[in-house]
């Protein structure tokens, strides 16, 4: 072997093609550009700009001065598994074992990826809806699986179509995605569209994995989670989460909710990545998230979120080069510019130079999407009228 060989660091080549977030890309640009002291509004985070429940604040704060500091269940804590569990069942009607179908996970980022390392082998194929949240395509490309995304169509109200799902599939696929309600577009899927995947699934042996973290903000018909369908119980997965109906981003709290046959792998998986999350942030929402002044606070939330989404639509609406399906979910704006005759990428760049308003480009959830761009309603209403003002400002100007 050769003597001082220079150190050349290659990193494993499952992350070859595995790509930054182009979120955080352009959460990074407004950071420095706030940090010079320039007024930047911005629509990119999908994150609650609300304070955490206070009742939940207190109560952690209680369980971290009586030493909940310790390791707890790598399935975690008791009491927070059973209240997801009789909350799933007063929202559902269906009930997972809080002991042996409920996985605590440090955030939905770490229910992605263990559901994903779990299932996915090099070679499977995975249908994911586009546009869509980036962790999905990236881990099962880390995990060596193929992507086969199936753009929605804003003309089809970016409804899932089953017949052209029906089509893609093949005997290499593994496993359906789909988030529900839907970031970026806020769509709500029907309970006919997903009793239809239900069939799908059921008929060709795959798995469903249901990012379900927006399944509180729903404004306009009722959210039908994909637990509804017992007949896919023992091939579903499902995601949910605290960060963002209970603005707990930064808590790094989400669950998996599966059949207890599937639950092991997850488990397996969740043992060496982290053990446990911690325990007393999970003793404290467990102690609080069902008292009456930690759910009125969330209602109060939601309702002000459809508000904003009302607010953003209708100064949208006086701006007659950009278009959006109307959002019934989630807090996020999906808009086609195409009609200014710039692509999302330069529309961004071109609006935060000029105007100090960053928004994320469509392209960063799908290829297809090179002509779209999203807002984020989770900011004040100030905000939302400021930063809308100053997109129609640079958008009158672009037509000057
Ligand atoms: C659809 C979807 N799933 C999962 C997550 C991850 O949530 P968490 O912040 O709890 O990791 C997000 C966050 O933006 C999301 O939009």
């Amino acid at each position: 072997m050769e003597q001082n060989a220079e150190f050349g660091f290659r990193e494993a080549l499952r992350l070859q093609k595995v790509r930054f977030s182009p979120i955080r890309n352009m959460i990074d640009k407004t950071t420095a550009l706030k940090k010079k002291g320039r007024d930047v509004i911005s629509f990119v985070a999908g994150e609650p700009d609300f304070a955490t429940p206070a009742p939940i604040k207190d109560a952690t704060i209680t369980a971290l001065n009586q030493n909940y500091t310790h390791y707890g269940s790598n399935h975690g804590y008791p009491l927070l598994c059973e209240k997801i569990s009789r909350f799933f069942y007063e929202d559902t009607g269906i009930t997972y074992d809080p002991a042996i179908e409920i996985l605590i996970t440090c955030g939905g980022a770490e229910a992605i990826n263990h559901t994903i390392l779990a299932t996915v082998n090099p070679g499977d194929e995975v249908i994911i809806y586009t546009p869509s949240f980036v962790n999905y395509e990236n881990m099962v490309t880390l995990c060596g699986g193929k992507v086969v995304s199936i753009p929605l169509k804003a003309e089809n109200q970016f409804q899932i179509n089953l017949a052209e799902t029906e089509k893609n599939i093949t005997r290499r696929t593994k496993m359906i995605i789909v988030n529900n309600p839907c970031n970026p577009t806020g769509t709500v899927y029907t309970r006919e569209t997903l009793q239809g995947l239900a069939g799908l699934v059921k008929k060709y042996g795959l798995l469903l994995f249901a990012d379900e973290i927006y399944n509180k903000l729903a404004y306009d018909f009722p959210f039908t989670s994909i637990a509804a369908f017992p007949e896919i119980r023992k091939q579903s997965i499902i995601l949910g989460g605290f960060s963002k109906t209970y603005a707990m981003t930064g808590w790094r709290l989400g669950y998996l909710l599966t059949d207890a046959s599937l639950f092991p792998s997850l488990l397996k998986v969740h043992q060496y990545a982290t053990t446990c999350c911690p325990t007393f942030l999970q003793v404290g929402l467990a102690n609080a998230i069902d008292l009456p002044d930690t759910v009125s606070e969330v209602k109060s939330m939601v309702k002000t979120y459809e508000k904003r989404r009302n607010c953003m639509l209708s100064m949208l609406s006086q701006i007659n080069t950009l278009h959006c399906v109307k959002p019934n979910g989630a807090f996020y704006l999906f808009i086609d510019v195409s009609a200014t005759g710039l692509g999302g990428q330069t529309f961004a760049d071109k609006l935060l130079k000029e105007q100090l308003v960053a928004v994320v480009p469509g392209e960063g959830f799908g290829k297809d999407f090179y002509h779209f761009i999203r807002l984020s309603y989770a900011v004040s209403t100030q905000s939302i009228v400021a930063g809308m003002d100053r997109i129609r400002t640079f958008v009158e100007h672009l037509s000057c």
